[in-house]
């Protein structure tokens, strides 16, 4: 039974620290009554496209947080915790907390514009609209890429999500770089975004603190191969390898455990507070760092290179305590490293795409750079790959 008493729920404590008042309105109910009418589809180009393998790159990136900032400072004012335990223990000084009005939807829809003008791209030139996400905007449908298509006015796009936590941006790129370079599609928007802050127990200090929201996204493009045919990697530009895994063994270690078909809603489950991220730190740290290292390693042997041939290792932002025993394990130099884990904490299958963005503005990823991406976290799974970055050929920083 729900009990009648009067403590502060979770939302209040973070309304409190952030001086706002939380709408629990949803916009489902009102946006499900309004009436539909199906548009008539583009009609076919007749370009020769499909079928035909394409060399791949990455053609623009963009990245959107929300304005609203929480530092370490203000979470001490309602959580058992410090400032000098979070910064020793993750590097997070503040994270980026989305407003009542935003979604993984609407903070996607930024990055993707971003993205879009850096490629000197329109929404028009897109066939397709993948968002790696689990924090979706409804309760499992409608996905969030479907929510964006929408937006943009994407009309030439199909849409779907991927859930692999924070791992899925990493398989995204895979998925899309595979959709391109068999000639399936020539133009891809990946997003990873998260609104992590929704499924956060502000009880809870071994998690509330490590999280933020935020979105990031690239577009992936290609160009016929000069002679028609494919070519496992290509000549310049784009993914030269990927390694995908997952140990489901784990899955409990980072998990959501109720609100699926598992565990349905009921008063039960939101008095036991199961609709929350559950983590036993200790042990995805462990799986981190002894799993991590042996697929990035396998990445960039994959992609023919030796460790020093990699200008920026841009992992998973979750601790950056995890980010340099991956560098150091693999024998890769500290300056090469991209941290911004301070800043934004853990944005889950936001956090590469974002850092890919925000080291493209820095100066510190240019074309002909490889970088090594990686993810890993809920499922247990993981990913880890190399991309020869590539020029743009639009805005150089939409902002
Ligand atoms: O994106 C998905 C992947 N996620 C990750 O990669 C996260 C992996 N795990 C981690 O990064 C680390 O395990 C944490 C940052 C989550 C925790 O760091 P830790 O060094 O493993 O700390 P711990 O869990 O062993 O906790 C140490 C102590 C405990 O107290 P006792 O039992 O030693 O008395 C905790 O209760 O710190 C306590 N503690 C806190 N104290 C102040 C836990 N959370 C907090 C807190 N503030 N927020």
């Amino acid at each position: 039974m729900r009990p009648e008493g009067s403590a502060p729920s979770a939302r209040d404590l973070l309304a409190l620290s952030l001086g706002t008042t939380v709408d629990n309105a949803g916009p489902g109910a009102e946006e499900a009554s309004q009436s539909f009418r199906p548009r008539r589809l583009s009609p076919p180009t007749g370009e020769r496209w499909h079928g035909t393998p394409h060399q791949v790159r990455i053609a623009g990136c963009g990245k959107y947080l929300p304005e609203r900032v929480l530092t370490n400072h203000d979470l001490a004012t309602f959580v058992d915790t410090t400032d000098e335990w979070i910064r020793a223990r993750t590097g997070i000084q503040e994270r980026r907390i989305a407003s009542t009005e935003e979604t993984t939807s609407s903070l996607s829809i930024n990055a993707a514009r971003g993205a879009l003008a850096t490629a000197g791209l329109t929404p028009d030139d897109l066939d397709l609209i993948i968002v790696c996400t689990f924090t979706g905007d409804y309760g499992g449908m409608p996905n969030v890429a479907s929510v964006v298509q929408h937006a943009l006015g994407a009309n030439r796009a199909g849409a779907f999500d991927i859930n692999a936590a924070c791992s899925g941006f990493v398989y995204g790129l895979g998925v899309a770089h595979g959709l391109v370079a068999s000639g399936l599609h020539r133009t891809i928007l990946l997003i990873g975004a998260e609104t992590l802050s929704r499924y956060l127990d502000w009880h809870d200090r071994t998690t509330c603190v490590l999280f933020g929201d935020g979105a990031g996204a690239v577009i992936i493009t290609g160009e016929a191969t000069a002679t028609g045919t494919s070519t496992n990697r290509p000549q310049s530009g784009g993914l030269m390898s990927l390694v995908l895994g997952a140990d489901g063994a784990g899955a409990n270690a980072l998990l959501v455990p109720a609100g699926g078909t598992r565990l349905p809603p009921s008063y039960e489950s939101i008095d036991a507070r199961q609709h929350f991220i559950k983590m036993d730190g200790k042990d995805v740290y462990r799986f981190a760092v002894s799993t991590v290292p042996d697929a990035c390693a396998e990445a960039i042997a994959n992609a023919g290179l030796t460790v020093d041939d990699i200008d920026l290792f841009v992992l998973h932002q979750a601790n950056v305590r995890i980010i340099r025993a991956v560098v150091e394990a693999l024998g890769g130099s500290w300056d090469r490293a991209f941290v911004n884990v301070d800043r934004y904490g853990n944005t889950s299958a936001a956090s590469v795409p974002i850092a890919l963005c925000e080291a493209v503005e820095m100066g510190r990823l240019k074309p002909g750079d490889r970088v090594l991406v990686a993810g890993f976290g809920g499922g247990l799974t993981w990913g880890a790959a190399v991309i020869e970055w590539s020029p743009f050929a639009g805005l150089t920083n939409p902002d």
